[in-house]
């Protein structure tokens, strides 16, 4: 099996430029947001690119956006932020006495998985809110077309689905293995429920192979170390962001973003949606949310959102509300809530 130490350039005697790279690490690439402040100046990092350039690329790229909306990263930690490496930011245990992403989640999925803490904090969610549970199973729909868009017209055999979340109905090994026997998944997520029902996820088609690891996104480089026992970084690979970047802070979620795809070859794709901040009702119970919740969840702008798709080539229908990337009727897709942006982007 591949590793990233015989992966890496040059020392791999391949010819090939190097895709993970363990030392020094590659500094995070510029937050795409003027609003965004830093806690201390990084000398080496790359200069900023301005906001009009990224617009005119993304635009002669075919990627659409929308005009950039304000940004809210007040919740940051700044320890975790300046040292992701070493702040430990995933619990050890399955805590009931506080409300977590994936059980609440689980919850307005109409899951079992949750405890009374969750209920109580999804309900309260739900008043200022009341289509979560819509928003919710929009993106698994997106997901689902996704994942059988990559396994059937993509001809994508590897997936690397990072913020899992609790097994439910269409999840990605069945879906990718419904399509494509042969494929292989490897599911990442930092929650320890999930870490507990890894073994629901684990049954997979005979022909191909799924896999979980307990990881932190926030650590790209682990989580591109330990997925490489599994997937062969040679071939193509769908790189699955779905409702995961909102837990990461604002200015730190693009370098991740770029460090993962810059680790996958030609023909690679990434796959996300993520909420956006332009219903004023979804981020007022997110600001609410957001002050008890052990790990909040940001909304992003739609620009901010379609930045992550640097580089890459928009599939159509480009960057779109979820219920709209290729619905399964245009009816279905025009009638939805739509405070979500998604896509599809092939790497070059
Ligand atoms: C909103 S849920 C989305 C679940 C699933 N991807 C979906 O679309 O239904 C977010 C998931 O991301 C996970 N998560 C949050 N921060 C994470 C991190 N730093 N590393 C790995 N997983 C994380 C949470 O535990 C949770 O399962």
């Amino acid at each position: 099996m591949r590793t990233p130490e015989r992966l890496a350039g040059g020392d791999a005697g391949n010819g090939r430029p190097g895709r993970v790279r363990k030392d020094p690490p590659k500094p995070l690439a510029a937050p795409p947001h003027h609003r965004l402040r830093r806690a201390a100046p990084e000398p080496d990092r790359p200069p900023r690119r301005g906001i009009r350039v990224r617009r005119r690329r993304r635009a002669a790229e075919g990627w659409r956006y929308h005009p950039a909306r304000p940004a809210t990263s007040e919740h940051r930690d700044p320890e975790l932020t300046e040292n992701p490496d070493e702040a430990a930011s995933a619990p050890t245990s399955v805590d009931t006495t506080v409300p977590h992403s994936a059980r609440v989640w689980n919850y307005w999925l109409g899951g079992k998985d949750n405890y009374a803490v969750d209920r109580e904090v999804a309900e309260e969610f739900r008043k200022v809110f009341p289509e979560i549970s819509d928003f919710a199973r929009q993106g698994r729909g997106f997901l689902k077309r996704a994942v059988a868009y990559l396994a059937d017209e993509a001809g994508i055999r590897q997936f690397l689905d990072l913020g899992t979340g609790m097994p439910t109905a269409a999840n990605t090994h069945e879906v990718a293995q419904a399509h494509a026997p042969e494929s292989t998944v490897v599911y990442v997520d930092n929650d320890p429920l999930v870490l507990a029902h890894a073994t629901a996820l684990l049954v997979g088609a005979p022909e191909g192979r799924t896999d979980y690891l307990h990881a932190d996104l926030r650590r790209p480089e682990a989580v591109l170390e330990a997925a490489a026992k599994t997937l062969d970084f040679d071939r193509p690979v769908a790189l699955l962001l779905m409702g995961v970047l909102g837990h990461i802070p604002e200015d730190e979620a693009p370098g991740i973003v770029a460090r993962l795809v810059e680790a996958l070859p030609s023909g690679s794709h990434l796959a996300l949606w993520d909420g956006t901040d332009t219903d004023p009702r979804g981020n007022e119970a997110l600001r609410q949310y957001n002050e008890t919740a052990p790990l909040p969840y940001w909304t992003r702008s739609p620009e901010w959102i379609a930045s992550l798709f640097d580089g890459l080539d928009p599939v159509e229908p480009g960057l779109v509300p979820c219920p709209q990337w290729r619905p399964e009727t245009p009816e279905v897709g025009a009638g939805q809530y739509g405070a979500s942006l998604c896509g599809v982007g092939r790497k070059p």
